[in-house]
């Protein structure tokens, strides 16, 4: 597994692979590497040639400084879990290498970047898109891989590829889950204990939620969520949204027709954490 630290070496490095018609598998990463991630490795690995896995915690989309500084780095453990996968190479740049002048590109996704996530960390997609666009450009991928824990990340990474014509295939990976139910994120092991053992009421109340939608309604499932979350002394809700699961608008009533997914956002102590569950397919 090579380890590329510039984008000019990673362009060496794959253009040997190229010139043999290899067929590209990007998994972009911010490192602190988990199950959740590696799961999206061996699903690129499964259906391409060769896979390509970025690390690279990215300045621009972090609206919270503390939250930036904080969050889990070790680029040695990550290399040593990809290396197991069999994944071909690594692509781990420095801000420089990224960012060698102020990206001062603007992103409109509109109302599907507004909502929820758009809405409580302003900057926060217009960053993930800078960064996706420069990670794009310079790995050239066939598929790209994203988990769906990130379910507005990865609508707005559809509409970005379908947007600005990218003819990258982008796929969507389900969410993997602790044993508890938590879904695995690199912010999970910030949890001090006491907030670790509060956060599985995340996963229980979205499902909980779920069970509710043939004899409630919104307005009840949303006022059940709120005071589930919140009557645990450890947790508080940011947000509890159900949205059209393709156009994340928000719904205001739930029909069987229209496909709809709940997303939600609540705080463990500082740790902010984030989970999804489809509610009509
Ligand atoms: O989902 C993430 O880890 C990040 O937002 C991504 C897509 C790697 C961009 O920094």
């Amino acid at each position: 597994m090579e380890i590329c630290k510039t984008i000019k070496s990673l362009q060496a490095a794959l253009s040997v692979y190229r010139s043999r018609n290899a067929f590209i598998g990007f998994v972009p990463t911010m490192g602190a590497l988990h199950k959740g991630h590696l799961s999206l490795v061996e699903e690129s690995l499964s259906a391409n040639d060769i896979t390509v896995v970025s690390i690279y915690v990215n300045p621009s989309q972090f609206n919270d400084k503390n939250d930036f500084r904080n969050y889990p780095r070790n680029l040695q453990l990550d290399c040593k879990l990809l290396k197991k996968t069999g994944c071909n190479l690594v692509f781990a740049p420095d801000d420089n290498e990224m960012y060698p002048s102020d990206d001062t590109r603007k992103f409109d996704f509109g109302q599907m970047g507004s909502v929820m996530e758009g809405n409580f960390r302003p900057g926060h997609f217009n960053g993930v898109t800078q960064i996706v666009t420069k990670m794009f450009d310079a790995v050239k991928p066939h598929r790209a891989y994203f988990g769906r824990k990130d379910f507005q990340q990865l609508a707005i990474i559809r509409k970005l590829a379908n947007n600005y014509h990218y003819t990258i295939e982008i796929i969507g990976c389900p969410i993997v889950r602790e044993h508890d139910g938590l879904a695995m994120s690199s912010r999970n092991a910030l949890l001090a204990p006491e907030y670790r053992k509060a956060a599985p009421l995340i996963y229980q109340t979205l499902i909980e939620a779920k069970d509710m939608i043939f004899h409630s309604n919104v307005l009840k499932i949303t006022t059940f969520v709120e005071k589930t979350i919140n009557s645990n002394p450890f947790l508080k809700l940011e947000y509890f949204q159900i949205v059209d699961t393709y156009t994340l608008t928000p719904v205001e009533e739930l029909r069987p027709e229209n496909p709809a997914t709940a997303c939600i956002a609540v705080y463990a102590g500082k740790v902010r954490l984030i989970d999804n569950i489809e509610f009509i397919s």
